[in-house]
């Protein structure tokens, strides 16, 4: 059985670190009230000549090194983002470009803070399916480009930066025991759309527009939504929470977190949180984590590590992995 195994793993961030005290001097808020109800101490924010794709770029030129690969050993490279340089052509394609890859296909994915998901998903498909042998996952945003900065609802949350993982095709023998993506779980509902979402678009204001939330709205669904979908993750491949050594969540906000590993019985101590440092980086936050616990050496080969996220849409979604 072909199985899609992680062979290396990079991450970009914008230079200007921006503390909550920076915060205060913009909105009418305080570290502390930011820290209580996020755990969020500081974010990244993109400066001129940084963007989606640069970024993007940065951390797929860190992941191929990392496996020891040239964008020539690609087949296909899918950018997951919500905040791409331009409308169209697609970041990825963009990416490609800069990494002088000439060959393949390149395209994004659109799931908001569950793209990193949706495109793990989608290469994990095209892999197993034979269309592809080596796929480059980025997730990649700028989202202080789309907030409003007068509102502290939102502005406080959210910062900007890129992680990456190639996927390489590797022969596995069908039981949990493989490296590689063991199970991916993908829900969205679309009902849910006015909770999180952008007030601008090509086809509806001809404007990029601001981010928009109903944050007591998305905490409310959000426990439920990820558990949901990590006991699925759990169903599909006979494991369990007392297999897992990482789980690695969407960094939205600590008390998420705290609350969906509490409920499953994940220890927190098995939990890799980067939120304090990273805000939220939406489709980025996953492999911006990802990163930090593979380099730092928590995350070893052949750790059973499990993804989550949920965001706008609501979009949701997990991956079980071995490392
Ligand atoms: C946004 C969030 C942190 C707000 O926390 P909360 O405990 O729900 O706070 P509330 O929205 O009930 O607001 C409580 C009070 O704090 C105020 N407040 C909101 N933002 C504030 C800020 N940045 N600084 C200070 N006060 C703030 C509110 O105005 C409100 O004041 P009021 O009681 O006088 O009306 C929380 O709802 C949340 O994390 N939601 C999920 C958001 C998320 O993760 N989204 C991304 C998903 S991908």
């Amino acid at each position: 059985m072909i199985r899609s195994v992680v062979r290396g793993f990079g991450a970009s961030l914008p230079k200007r670190v921006m503390t909550n005290s920076e915060m205060e001097e913009k909105v009418d808020t305080s570290d502390e009230w930011i820290v209580q109800r996020t755990g969020i101490r500081q974010r990244h924010i993109a400066g001129e000549g940084e963007t989606t794709a640069s970024l993007g770029e940065a951390a797929a030129r860190a992941a191929l090194d990392k496996a020891g690969l040239t964008a020539a050993d690609l087949d296909v490279i899918i950018v997951a983002t919500s905040t791409p340089d331009n409308t169209f052509p697609a970041t990825a394609v963009n990416i490609q470009n800069r990494l002088g890859m000439h060959h393949g296909a390149a395209f994004d994915v659109q799931a908001v803070c569950s793209g990193f998901i949706y495109a793990v998903a989608t290469a994990d498909a095209y892999i197993r399916g034979g269309l592809a042998r080596r796929v480059l996952v980025i997730g990649a945003e700028t989202f202080s480009r789309i907030l409003d900065w007068n509102d502290r609802t939102t502005c406080v949350l959210f910062g900007d930066g890129a992680g990456a993982i190639v996927l390489e095709a590797q022969e596995g023998s069908g039981t949990t025991a493989d490296r590689g993506v063991l199970t991916a779980q993908l829900r969205s509902d679309g009902a849910h759309k006015e909770k999180l979402y952008v007030d601008g678009g090509p086809s509806t204001t001809g404007t990029v527009g601001h981010l928009r939330m109903e944050g007591r709205e998305v905490f409310k669904h959000a426990v439920g939504m990820i558990t949901d979908v990590i006991e699925a993750a759990f169903d599909a491949t006979g494991t369990t929470a007392e297999d897992l050594d990482w789980l690695v969540p969407h960094q939205a906000n600590r008390r998420i977190i705290d609350g969906s590993a509490r409920k499953l019985g994940i220890p927190l101590d098995k939990v890799v949180v980067t939120v304090d440092l990273h805000g939220n980086t939406s489709a980025a936050s996953i492999p911006l984590a990802l990163n930090v616990a593979a380099s730092d050496g928590r995350i070893k080969e052949g750790d059973l590590v499990l993804l989550e996220a949920m965001g706008g849409g609501f979009t949701w979604g997990s991956v079980l992995l071995r490392w």
